[in-house]
């Protein structure tokens, strides 16, 4: 059926409900380029004002999905599960859980993406890895996630094209911060994929895209529905991103820390993290009765070593020198490693992860356009913690960075993020709540 694209606009803008025909017919235009970017900048602007109910929500999902194809999986055995985060700072969670599931015969098809303003992206992290390609084709990818069990790559151009062009056109029209925008454009992006169940880690606070709880647990409630609607078993978990996951923040030095973690070592809200969020992976793939259990076999293939060996394995596999991996000393370190030392004396109360994040691109980690390079060896190491006492003196962190940068103007940028008290501050949960078919529970 044909429409007139500006009384679609001017229903949304008027508030009303637009069919399933009509939101389709509107991304198929748009994605065929039959339909000019000023007109869809409307609808989105209309859509992002006056938001899409859950069957709006759907049928986005659906159209952007139709714009490209679904990778079919279906002759490798067994459920395919990946795991998606609304994205942080320090998240490298995907680096670890990725090869723990896949080291347990679960397969998992991986499609990440990069990194934007002050948050981190998993694709910049695994080129950090000198030789690492995170550009496959599908034949390569299918290839891969049959042998390996795992695969680690950026979207294609036949995955959700539609949500590749309007993600483009939403950076540049202040229409990111959406509820069923976001919804609609990681789900296609995931379905396409070809997976059977997702994991999802909504994340709310300073670092993430959702500032508040509530906001997290209303995306989290549009991406469990979606899931559902197609048929994909989905759960969440809403995840607080007040402060950075782990103690390393930039690519290179994720890496680093996601291999001490692999072996058994590393921050112990990493550990923690990246356990549960693997046991639930395996509990959607069948594999294990409870998220529970999912959790002991996830810890089982860090001790065995198993989960090591398979990052190895993709590494080697996507082209990664493995020489870094095992001699990590061999990337040699930055022009410049700044230590910033204590003024104060007293307990870390806050340690703030959007100032953390823009620090870090400040020092070359990150992009604040889609265009710039980044450093793969800048960032930062957190010497200390939430919860931490420090005396005066002691190192709270080191910056790592190739460009010559005013360190008085650093040191203010570290001092402010850290916020002190004389009484050590109630730790806050982590992962507050958890979302699926059964609905949202408090997560303990
Ligand atoms: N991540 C996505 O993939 N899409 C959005 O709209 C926001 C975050």
């Amino acid at each position: 059926m044909d429409y007139q694209i500006p009384d679609l606009i001017r229903k949304k803008r008027d508030n009303n409900i637009l069919s399933d025909s009509e939101i389709n017919y509107l991304v198929q235009q748009y994605s065929k380029g039959s339909m000019p970017d000023y007109q869809m900048s409307a609808f989105l602007m209309a859509a992002y004002l006056n938001g899409l109910n859950d069957q709006e929500s759907t049928s986005l999902t659906h159209a952007m999905l139709s714009s490209g194809s679904i990778l079919d999986l279906t002759h490798i055995p067994g459920v395919k599960v990946d795991k998606h985060s609304t994205g942080g700072v320090g998240d490298k969670l995907s680096l670890i859980i990725a090869p723990i599931v896949a080291s347990l015969g679960v397969s998992v098809p991986m499609v990440s993406g990069r990194g934007l303003g002050h948050t981190g992206g998993t694709l910049d992290k695994l080129e950090s890895i000198p030789g690492f390609t995170v550009d496959l084709s599908l034949e390569r990818y299918v290839k891969i996630v049959k042998k390996h069990g795992l695969v680690l790559m950026g979207q294609t151009i036949e995955m959700a094209p539609a949500d590749k062009k309007m993600y483009a056109l939403r950076d540049v029209t202040a229409t990111v911060e959406s509820v069923p925008l976001i919804a609609g454009s990681i789900m296609s992006k995931k379905l396409a994929e070809g997976i059977d169940a997702l994991v999802l880690d909504v994340k709310y606070g300073s670092g993430a895209f959702m500032k508040t709880q509530t906001h997290a647990i209303e995306l989290a409630q549009i991406l469990v529905d979606i899931g559902q609607s197609f048929n994909k078993p989905t759960i969440a978990f809403i995840t607080s991103m007040e402060t950075p996951t782990g103690s390393a923040i930039g690519n290179w030095l994720e890496v680093l820390e996601s291999i001490d973690v692999l072996k058994g070592n590393g921050p112990s809200d990493t550990i923690y993290q990246s356990t549960l969020l693997s046991g639930a992976m395996l509990y959607l793939a069948g594999t294990v009765a409870s998220i529970e259990a999912g959790i002991k076999e996830a810890k089982n293939a860090i001790s065995s070593g198993k989960a090591f060996q398979k990052f190895r394995d993709i590494v080697q596999a996507q082209g990664g020198d493995l020489n870094y991996i095992d001699n990590p000393n061999s990337r040699g370190i930055p022009k410049h490693c700044y230590t910033i030392t204590s003024r104060n004396q007293g307990y870390i109360t806050s340690l703030d992860a959007y100032q953390l994040g823009t620090l870090s691109v400040r020092l070359g980690a990150g992009r604040l356009q889609k265009e710039h390079n980044i450093d793969p060896l800048a960032g930062i190491i957190l010497e200390k913690k939430i919860g931490e006492y420090v005396q005066k003196g002691e190192t709270l962190m080191t910056l790592h960075t190739n460009k010559d940068l005013d360190i008085g103007e650093l040191e203010r940028c570290a001092f402010s993020s850290i916020e002190w008290g004389t009484f050590q501050a109630e730790p806050q949960p982590l992962i507050s709540h958890i979302l699926d078919k059964n609905g949202l529970r408090v997560y303990s």
